[in-house]
């Protein structure tokens, strides 16, 4: 038997917060697609580095027509948002799951004068190509330039960002080990606090890892 989900959202999805309605869309807790998690680092006007932790996207290239890191929702009212907007560059930075508390910390430390790498303990590091810095701590870097921002949602509240990427920086030990990259302490993904028609709640929201199962 499959449980059919309809646009509709069921009353039996209460909100976990006020607002949670305006934010997400129900499908993303019926599904509960695990989705790649990271960091985007930009600048804020005032030369302040900025991060975002990050989970809506997905990257994809073909021969010489470039490879793309597409953010699918970009908060509309987030420094993000607006930094990609002014300077047309963000880093994409991939970090172990040791670093999610440090993550996190970069949410509460959101204003406008705040250096969100000393906020969450991080260090910057120059980029090649863009003005953007690294997160130093990176085992892996996507280097940004705008290519498209599309109004995806119509709702005004969040923004699809096509940057191609122009450098990747991988580190040494990551790159000589694939199983370090796929492992405990490489590519971790969210699991969006999948909803349970049993019991009618929202599972936690999880930080996941991978491990490699069987070649295909
Ligand atoms: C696990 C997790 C994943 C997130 N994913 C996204 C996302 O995909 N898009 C988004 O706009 N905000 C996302 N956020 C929220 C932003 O990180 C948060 O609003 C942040 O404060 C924005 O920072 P900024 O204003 O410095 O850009 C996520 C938060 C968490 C905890």
């Amino acid at each position: 038997m499959k449980i059919e989900i309809g646009r509709e959202r069921p009353a039996s999805y209460k909100e976990l917060f006020p607002g949670m309605w305006d934010i997400f869309h129900h499908f993303e807790f019926a599904a509960g697609i695990p989705q790649v998690l990271f960091a985007l680092s930009t600048l804020k006007e005032n030369g302040k580095p900025n991060i975002s932790y990050h989970a809506w996207s997905c990257f994809q290239g073909g021969n010489d027509s470039g490879f793309f890191a597409i953010l699918a929702g970009i908060s509309l009212s987030s420094h993000t948002y607006a930094n990609i907007r002014r300077t047309g560059e963000f880093c994409v930075n991939f970090l172990p799951l040791s670093y999610t508390d440090a993550l996190t910390a970069t949410i509460a430390h959101n204003a406008d004068d705040e250096d969100e790498f000393a906020a969450g303990g991080f260090s910057q590091e120059p980029a090649f190509l863009v003005q953007v810095p690294r997160i130093k701590e990176s085992f892996l870097s996507l280097e940004c330039k705008t290519r498209q921002v599309i109004n995806l949602s119509e709702a005004g509240t969040t923004a699809l960002v096509i940057g191609e990427v122009q450098h990747v920086a991988l580190d040494e030990e990551y790159a000589n080990d694939v199983k370090k990259r796929y492992g405990e302490n490489g590519f971790m993904l969210l699991v969006h606090s999948p909803f349970n028609y049993q019991t009618c709640e929202f599972s936690p929201a999880m930080a996941a890892t991978l491990k490699l199962q069987k070649e295909t």
